[in-house]
């Protein structure tokens, strides 16, 4: 396993992720009852963007570090995604949080979260940046197992009704990654079959995605919707020119919400023809 997130942090891949991650947190969050996340691949927490893996890149120049700051009339999905990254990292000006510190930033008292990195240094690092925060479990663990252990999720006597899943793997094995995604998909969601799931996936070339799409169609969730944002268009197969997040089980206009951020977003960020697309691959009944 070499991956190491350190050398993408806050590129235009890690922006679409966390603006959706953050609208997802805030649609659980408009209800009371406690919900759990559940990171299957966390990463480190925290990247330092003046540091040696992000510099040797510098993905982030066309990713995060291009987005202008908070200004008047800004789309509110955007706006709500920079006042996250703001808020986390307040005490740590220069560095870009990653999913599992925009996660424990967003819970309440009554919410819990765990989140899991195979990585020992990695999962090392995680512990550090979440120590003496009692609402995460960080386990050093693979996160695919980590759903058959940790679904349906409880801490204690408390059992949860709401949640959300969050897949992001690195992709080393490039194609080889959709069917544990798809088998840990089909598992979890007959254990927690409420639940809202949140897959990350890279854009090469287009038609590598259609089987794999066809498949998550065909899982027993409510809904299905595709998010993407590409920078260049989708025909390069040496360059992950977008990326998208697939979404089971969407919260309740969720595409709406989204809609007049993605073209701001691709606006910003893209470099040739960029385009954003919702696509329902299961459209709620
Ligand atoms: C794309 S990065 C995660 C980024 C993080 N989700 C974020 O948004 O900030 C993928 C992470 O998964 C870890 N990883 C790789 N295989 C894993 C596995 N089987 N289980 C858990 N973590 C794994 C890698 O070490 C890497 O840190």
């Amino acid at each position: 396993m070499n991956y190491r997130h350190g050398f993408h942090a806050g590129n235009h891949a890690d922006v679409l992720k966390h603006l959706v991650l953050v609208a997802l947190l805030d649609a659980l969050k408009r209800k009371d009852g406690p919900f759990f996340v559940l990171d299957s691949h966390a990463g480190r927490g925290r990247y330092d963007l003046a540091g040696s893996q992000a510099s040797r890149t510098g993905e982030a120049q066309g990713g995060f570090l291009r987005l202008p700051p908070g200004a008047p009339g800004m789309p509110p999905a955007l706006a709500r995604y920079l006042e996250a990254v703001a808020e986390t990292t307040l005490l740590a000006p220069g560095t870009y949080p990653g999913s599992p510190l925009l996660v424990a930033h967003a819970l309440r008292d009554q919410d819990r979260a765990a989140a899991c990195e195979l990585q020992p240094e990695e999962a090392a690092a995680l512990k550090t940046v979440l120590a003496g925060d009692p609402k995460v479990h960080v386990h050093q663990r693979d996160g695919y197992a980590a759903l058959k252990a940790l679904l349906p999720p409880k801490d204690g006597a408390t059992r949860f009704a709401r949640g959300l899943v969050l897949i992001d793997p690195p992709y080393e094995a490039q194609e080889g990654e959709y069917p544990l995604i798809l088998a840990a998909l089909n598992d979890a969601l007959q254990r927690f079959p409420q639940g809202t799931y949140a897959v990350w996936y890279p854009i090469k070339q287009r038609p590598s995605l259609h089987p794999f799409f066809r498949k998550i169609a065909t899982l027993p969730a409510k809904s299905a919707l595709a998010i993407e944002l590409l920078v260049r268009p989708d025909d390069s197969p040496l360059r992950m020119n977008g990326s998208g997040l697939l979404l089971l089980n969407v919260p309740y206009r969720f595409d709406a919400r989204l809609a007049g951020t993605l073209p701001a977003l691709a606006k910003a960020l893209g470099e040739q023809h960029p385009e954003s697309r919702l696509h329902w691959l299961r459209r709620p009944a």
